[in-house]
């Protein structure tokens, strides 16, 4: 058992609709979050500058005593997981990845949209997924643009972002996708609104959280570091950011 935090690393906000699923989960266990919010959006950032940003924040989580990292942000993932597991070689990490293999195993029609940040569309690693479980479906992939600004500046319920949705996921649904894959962690923030623009239309929207949640929770067992459950959890707040950036992240997390 290990009562140490487990941290969870995000560009910004979009890592915390994974806070929240590990949260709902395991509520005994202290979390430790780190929104760069600085250097935000990562998406067209280059795969060398993100393995230093990502770099730079694990070391600060291992600096608060993390058991287990979760790198929250598909960017990130596909950009730098290799170089964090292989820096960090005693720290077990989660990364994130869009959810192709279940979309792929569910759709009836036979196409699934993935939506996700320029980066990890084009990913080495994103690519290894399609090739492995994209045999026979056909892949429409879209980049996000414009969502993750939305989430960052609270304008999720905004006229504008609702056209920014609609113009990402028009062009995919008339392609006859009847799974839409949310490959970015920022874009859970905007389900209501993809439920809008959705409408009436037989489409499912699906994103990584709860299989991360589940990983988390094989790993803490395969290494026997679940929270006792005797000391009251933490939640601690970082950012390369500013202090109200801090406190917007704390708020986002409990949804106030
Ligand atoms: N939330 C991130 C992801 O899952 C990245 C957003 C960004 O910074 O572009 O890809």
């Amino acid at each position: 058992m290990s009562d140490a935090p487990i941290g969870v690393y995000d560009s910004g906000f979009g890592g915390l609709s994974v806070w929240r699923e590990i949260h709902r989960a395991l509520p005994e266990e202290s979390l430790v979050y780190l929104g760069d919010g600085l250097n935000c959006p990562y998406g067209s950032l280059s795969e060398e500058r993100i393995r230093s940003l990502a770099e730079r924040a694990v070391r600060e989580l291992i600096g608060r005593g993390c058991k287990l990292i979760v790198v929250a942000c598909n960017t990130a993932t596909s950009a730098a997981i290799g170089h964090l597991r292989a820096t960090f070689p005693d720290v077990p990490f989660v990364g994130l990845e869009p959810a192709v293999k279940p979309a792929c195993e569910r759709t009836r029609t036979g196409v699934v949209g993935v939506i996700a940040t320029e980066r990890s569309l084009t990913g080495a690693k994103f690519l290894s997924t399609l090739a492995r479980y994209g045999g026979g479906v056909r892949v429409v992939k879209a980049v996000g643009r414009g969502f993750v600004e939305a989430v960052e500046s609270d304008a999720e319920d905004a006229p504008a972002t609702e056209a920014a949705v609609r113009a990402v996921l028009d062009p995919v649904m008339a392609e006859g996708a009847d799974i839409v894959v949310l490959g970015c962690t920022h874009y859970p923030f905007l389900r209501d609104t993809i439920r809008r623009v959705v409408g009436d239309r037989p489409v499912e929207i699906i994103d990584s959280g709860e299989a991360v949640e589940k990983r988390v929770e094989s790993l803490l067992d395969q290494y026997d570091m679940r929270a006792s459950g005797t000391a009251a959890p933490v939640f601690e707040f970082l950012t390369f950011a500013d202090e109200a950036y801090r406190e917007r992240l704390r708020r986002k997390a409990f949804g106030i």
